[in-house]
């Protein structure tokens, strides 16, 4: 089926939005290291943006999860396909994802960068859809509130395309209003 995309947040909002995240994330860890752990791929366009706006000392690690396999709802199990390359004992995590949907994703990794003994962790997310959640988790830095939407573009994708998109946008069906 094809799809169209229109502009939901424009690059310079995103950009804008990034570099406060970036300044916060400075103050709130200043003295402090920071081991950015990025869930690939959706998220590694806004972790590289992101690590260029803190000036802290960073470090980079990525997981790789899945739930969507190809699909726009979650199957509600979260498998990781990637494991971290470095421990994060006694390190002060933030995971930086692209969007929290119903928080699944997340509430697992938070458990289980707690289990390999991580110092503190944090989360970070570009985008936030409030209305999807199934689990309790709160963002602690968050990028934009969005509705319920199907959202492509800063790392983004449907079915693997418009991850290149410099603007967020939303897919829209064709069919579909
Ligand atoms: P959660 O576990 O349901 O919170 O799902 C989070 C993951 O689903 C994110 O890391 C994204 O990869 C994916 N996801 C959720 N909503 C969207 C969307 O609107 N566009 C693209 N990917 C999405
Ligand atoms: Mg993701």
């Amino acid at each position: 089926m094809a799809e169209t995309i229109s502009v939901l947040i424009p690059e310079d909002k995103v950009e804008a939005r990034v570099r406060e995240l970036g300044e916060q994330i400075s103050r709130d860890y200043a003295g402090r290291e920071i081991r950015l752990v990025g869930i690939l791929k959706g998220a590694s366009f806004f972790m590289c943006e992101l690590a260029k706006r803190i000036t802290v000392p960073v470090s980079i690690d990525f997981m790789q999860t899945s739930s969507y396999e190809g699909k726009t709802e979650s199957t509600g199990t979260v498998r990781i396909k990637k494991d971290l390359d470095e421990s994060i004992e006694d390190k002060d995590v933030i995971i930086v994802e692209d969007i929290v949907d119903s928080g699944r994703t997340l509430a697992f990794l938070g458990k289980f960068l707690e289990s390999k003994g991580a110092r503190s962790i944090r989360y970070c997310t570009l985008l936030d859809k409030p209305e999807r959640r199934v689990v309790d988790l709160k963002a602690d830095y968050s990028g934009f509130e969005i509705p319920d939407q199907f959202v492509v573009g800063y790392g983004m994708d449907y079915d693997q395309k418009y991850r290149n998109l410099p603007y967020i946008g939303v897919v829209h069906l064709d069919g579909e209003n």
